[in-house]
């Protein structure tokens, strides 16, 4: 009875918005995308606060006439596909036409664009259409967007502070000038110049430049192609890696995609060569008929469906695990580390507390005494890797490198904990290289990190470390300041019991004796009984077991010997 209508365009448009624009740098992906679906060949983004007061995106693609240029502003307007056909073949990055009326739709938006000498304006405010004016501008299109948010006042919630803002611009701005190595692209706030890519197409020079140059220099080069996938890219050699993800960049025919299937495909191909939660830099070029993708899953566009998607998957783990294997897993051996017997002597200091603990507890008692490891004599090591040891109950199983590990973490985290409020100036200030959207988002937890007990300066692409805690090791400080500020760098509130943590479970592991290493009866005896005196002696810390039980009756059963 006339209840239903038509939803009024301006504010159908401020409901797309909702769905695709909620931090600035959606906005600034929409209209970089748009100039390079316009063959832009040069890509300038200039902020002014982060972009809160406004954000300019300059190409020198194709341009529109005035028709194009109004219509444009028209919700699924679009010049890139025409038919459903062409919705199962894309190849542009925009073809909704829906992401110009939605920002216009909140915000003040200008667009001003020149086609074959004659230039033109179009303002729109709030939605609604101003003017149309001459103006002046060389070849391509000028986007200018102010007052973001303005009349959406509720979607300022959306928003984090104007560092967290820009290091969002940032970071897309790499992952752009990554998929389009062949596009210079420029971005400043303020005047400022925060990037820029000559677009001469070198991805190495793009890792260097984004992530400092011993990344740059620590590259291995991959590729892979089966019927369907042609796959090649880059990622670091074992020895460098990091404690989060971000760095893995997977772009399938120039989009980046968001997906933890390949990540995880990627971080197998990598074995056992770099420590648990540790993870390589990364980027990988996916080549793929538009036909066998579907990337109309999300408004946003960030995940793609594949079909043949584990035909990708072993490509892309057998094609890297290729190049990663018998890399080098140590950095530079450096004096300390030169383990040629193992010194467990140095080991722990741990009280014998286990066995008064649970005095009082009743329920627990069973449970808990059946943790004490039994007294246990070596037999020998079998595949260089397990120490065999027995006692009247049976034979027991070791596993060398998770014991050690144990061992050391829980030495590791008790020293921290104790020394943790002791600091020390580094004789000359360690400089650490990091993207600059890192280090933007690190401005916000200078006071947490300065808690810990580090002092620090930050400069445009690099940090200057000047004090430390007494704890850090000597010739880790590097990997130790480097897991800090990506902890805080990902936003994660973590506290200085779960870094310490952390930590120690990083340190144990990069210390600890590895598999396949010959040891004597003295330092198998000596690993046990340092392993008795563990907190948790029958976990390492990421929670593989240490110690498996092949009970006498067990064996006896095996060979019928059971009577
Ligand atoms: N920088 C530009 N240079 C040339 N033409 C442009 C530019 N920006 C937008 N256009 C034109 O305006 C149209 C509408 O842009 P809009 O971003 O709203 O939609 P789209 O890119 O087609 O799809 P999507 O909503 O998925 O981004 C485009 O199809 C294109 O024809
Ligand atoms: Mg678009």
């Amino acid at each position: 009875m006339g209840l239903i209508k038509k939803l009024d365009p301006i504010i159908a448009n401020k409901i797309a918005a909702g769905e695709v624009i909620e931090k600035l740098a959606n906005v600034i992906k929409e209209l970089v995308e748009n100039a390079i679906d316009a063959q832009a060949k040069k890509i300038d983004i200039e902020l002014q606060d982060s972009g809160l007061k406004m954000m300019r995106v300059i190409d020198d693609g194709l341009g529109m006439d005035e028709d194009d240029l109004l219509a444009a502003f028209e919700r699924h307007a679009t010049s890139k596909i025409s038919s459903v056909n062409d919705l199962f073949r894309i190849k542009s990055l925009g073809f909704r036409g829906e992401a110009i009326p939605s920002i216009a739709s909140i915000s003040k938006m200008t667009i001003t664009s020149n086609l074959k000498d004659s230039a033109k304006a179009v303002v729109f405010d709030n939605g609604q259409f101003i003017e149309i004016k001459d103006a002046s501008l060389n070849q391509g299109t000028m986007v200018e967007v102010e007052k973001i948010f303005y009349y959406t006042p509720a979607r300022f919630k959306y928003l984090k502070s104007e560092q967290y803002e820009l290091a969002l611009i940032q970071a897309l701005i790499y992952q752009f000038a990554l998929s389009y190595p062949n596009i210079s692209f420029r971005l400043s706030n303020n005047q400022k110049l925060l990037f820029s890519s000559n677009g001469q197409g070198s991805i190495k020079n793009l890792m260097a430049q984004i992530y400092g140059i011993n990344v740059g220099s620590a590259l291995l080069d991959f590729q892979g192609q089966t019927r369907d996938f042609k796959i090649y890219g880059k990622t670091t050699k074992p020895v460098i890696n990091r404690s989060n993800r971000q760095y893995i960049h997977i772009i399938v025919n120039h989009r980046v995609i968001q997906d933890t299937e390949i990540v995880q495909a990627i971080l197998e191909s990598y074995d056992q060569l770099i420590p648990k939660q540790r993870y390589p830099i990364t980027v990988l070029y996916i080549d793929v008929d538009p036909l066998l993708i579907d990337v109309n899953v999300h408004p946003r566009k960030q995940e793609v469906k594949f079909s043949e998607k584990q035909a990708l998957i072993d490509l892309i783990r057998s094609s890297i695990s290729e190049v990663v294997k018998d890399k080098p897993i140590f950095q530079e051996v450096k004096n300390e580390d030169i383990q040629t017997t193992i010194d467990f002597t140095q080991g722990l200091e741990i009280k014998e507390e286990n066995q008064t603990f649970y005095e009082n507890d009743t329920i627990n008692i069973q449970e808990e005494k059946r943790k004490i490891i039994p007294d246990l004599s070596y037999i020998g090591q079998y595949s260089g890797t397990y120490l065999l040891f027995q006692n009247d109950q049976g034979l027991y199983m070791v596993d060398q490198h998770a014991a050690a590990e144990r061992i050391r973490y829980e030495r590791y985290a008790k020293e921290m904990q104790i020394n943790n409020q002791m600091i020390q100036t580094t004789i000359f200030p360690i400089r650490m290289d990091f993207p600059a959207d890192v280090l933007t988002k690190l401005k916000n937890h200078k006071d947490d990190i300065e808690n810990i007990g580090i002092k620090f300066d930050i400069n445009d692409d690099h940090l200057l470390v000047k004090e430390i805690p007494l704890w850090f090791p000597k010739n880790y400080e590097d990997i130790y300041m480097e897991t800090i500020i990506d902890q805080f760098s990902e936003d994660k509130r973590t506290s200085k019991k779960e870094l310490i943590d952390d930590l120690a479970i990083l340190l144990a592991c990069k210390h600890s004796l590895k598999a396949n290493h010959y040891i004597t009866k003295a330092e198998a005896d000596h690993l046990i009984k340092d392993l008795r005196q563990c907190q948790k002696p029958y976990t390492c810390p990421h929670g593989r077991p240490i110690i498996v039980e092949i009970k006498h009756s067990q064996v006896e059963h095996w060979f019928n010997r059971v009577i």
